[in-house]
């Protein structure tokens, strides 16, 4: 039985998930959001040191030792533009966790043991498998440790099908006899089915099945815990498991895509990339000077940052960019587009870490209407989510996602380093239009002579 003041300081940590989740909802509380949740998580993984008979405790504290020294290593060193993957990372760790910690309790678990424990147990045996597998496949796409395109190979259907089949008949043979074997069975079977599941996911659509697979880690632990009798495992479980499945829905709106078509695109023959080439059609380029001089000398200015702006770790002098324009009294927004760059959030974060207060950031609802009237649009490393391809190409892999309106403005400056595509891999026709200039070369370089340029009118 756990100690009613244990059971407090777990309901406390509970609330502490709690108010760190309502935290991460703002830029302006999500420090304080990410602190609260890492303190609640510290104080609930030393909590059964303080009232438990634990055996193996220097084992335990040497794990613990190692995955934090892991943890704070790979967080100090991941690149902003390589969260992503990151985030696949710890994900799949936590599933794997899940599904062997399942896997000892069946060891203690017999005919006695109530039905529903036996399935939560399955469940997070063969959830947890799947969890992992297709996380670590998802790190070795986005790593470019194997190819970011979709995989598919004739008769992967109907292997994962059968895949199905053998994971509820395993579960149902663990829930009516449970023994070690059936489990490692069960989470081998699971561990096919990650893989089988990820591999035909391909482009834009992998970030958005790195969140689905967090909400199936989230139910996983959150039928861990109830398995182990932690009502701390089982409301941070769930937690996780209703933000996965809210993030997953909110990028698949974004993106204009259904999460079935994420997931079976491929094997329906849907590629989700397209060719990637770099186009050799003729496009109007021009030096910082022109550039500066159509900024300088504009009303209105909208500035699109995108994943570029984030490689070339540009944002400092793209702000003190605006921060002249708006003291030469050219009105200045950023217009944010949910999925710009690789992680939900990613250029909220980003132009934050430059000082860009927050009431010039808007969203793409609120800017949209404003291009129109908008003298020049600089956009920086963007290009999948100003492309008018999203409109108009029914065959585009980016054929309905909502996209910000550049082409409705007067004039267009690209910064790019050359004419290869964005991220989905096709041809962006804004290119090529009349009103487009290009100015090519690393963000950051570009926009230090553009500074110069400005600063020089
Ligand atoms: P992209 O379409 O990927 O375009 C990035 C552009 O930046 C490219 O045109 C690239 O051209 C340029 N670039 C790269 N490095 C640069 C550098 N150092 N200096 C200057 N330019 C550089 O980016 P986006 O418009 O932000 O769109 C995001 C894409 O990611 C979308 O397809 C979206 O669906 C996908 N995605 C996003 C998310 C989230 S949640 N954000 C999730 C899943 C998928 P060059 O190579 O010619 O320089």
């Amino acid at each position: 039985m756990t100690p009613t003041w244990a059971q407090l300081v777990y309901l406390a940590c509970a609330v502490g998930f709690i108010l760190a989740l309502k935290g991460l909802a703002g830029p302006r509380t999500a420090r304080a959001g990410n602190l609260i949740g890492a303190g609640a998580a510290v104080v609930a993984v030393a909590m059964p040191f303080l009232y438990l008979d634990l055996d193996h405790v220097p084992l335990i504290l040497a794990a613990i030792a190692v995955g934090s020294l892991v943890g704070v290593l790979g967080a100090q060193r991941v690149q902003m533009t390589q969260m992503p993957q990151m985030v696949a990372l710890f994900n799949g760790v936590g599933g794997g966790a899940a599904a062997l910690v399942a896997l000892m309790e069946l060891e203690h678990m017999g005919a006695a043991t109530p039905g529903f424990d036996l399935a939560a147990t399955g469940f997070t045996v063969a959830v947890g498998a799947v969890s992992f597998a297709g996380s670590a496949i998802t790190f070795a796409k986005l790593q470019e440790l194997m190819t970011s395109r979709p995989v598919v190979f004739p008769g992967l259907p109907v292997l994962f099908g059968l895949a199905l089949v053998a994971a509820v008949v395993l579960a149902v043979l663990v829930v009516r006899d449970p023994s070690v074997p059936l489990g490692v069975a069960l989470a081998l079977v699971g561990l096919l089915l990650g893989v089988l599941l990820v591999l035909p996911v391909g482009g834009a659509d992998v970030p958005i099945v790195i969140s689905l697979l967090n909400a199936f880690t989230g139910l996983t632990v959150a039928a861990g815990g109830y398995v182990l009798g932690n009502v701390v495992l089982l409301v941070a479980g769930t937690l996780v498991g209703a933000s996965g499945t809210f993030l997953t829905l909110l990028m698949a709106r974004a993106m204009g895509r259904s999460v079935t078509s994420i997931l079976f695109g491929a094997l329906r023959g849907g590629s989700t990339l397209g060719a990637g080439v770099a186009s050799d059609r003729p496009v109007r380029s021009g030096g910082p000077e022109d550039v500066a001089i159509a900024l300088g000398y504009a009303e209105r200015v909208i500035v699109v940052p995108g994943y570029g702006l984030a490689v070339a770790q540009a944002q400092h002098t793209l702000r003190e960019i605006v921060d002249l324009l708006a003291e030469r009294g050219v009105r200045v927004d950023y217009a944010i587009h949910p999925v710009a760059g690789r992680m939900p959030g990613h250029m909220n974060v980003l132009l934050a870490e430059a000082q860009v207060p927050y009431e010039q950031l808007v969203e793409m609802g609120d800017i949209n209407p404003e291009f129109r009237h908008t003298d020049v649009v600089l956009v920086v490393g963007a290009n999948d989510v100003v492309n008018p391809a999203a409109r108009t190409t029914p065959s585009a892999p980016i054929y309905g996602m909502p996209i910000l309106d550049v082409d409705q403005a007067r004039q267009v400056v690209f910064l790019k380093r050359s004419m290869r595509p964005g991220f989905a891999g096709i041809d962006n026709e804004l290119l090529f239009d009349p009103r487009t200039t290009l100015l090519f070369g690393d963000a950051k370089e570009s926009l230090a002579k553009l500074l110069a340029a400005l600063k020089a009118l």
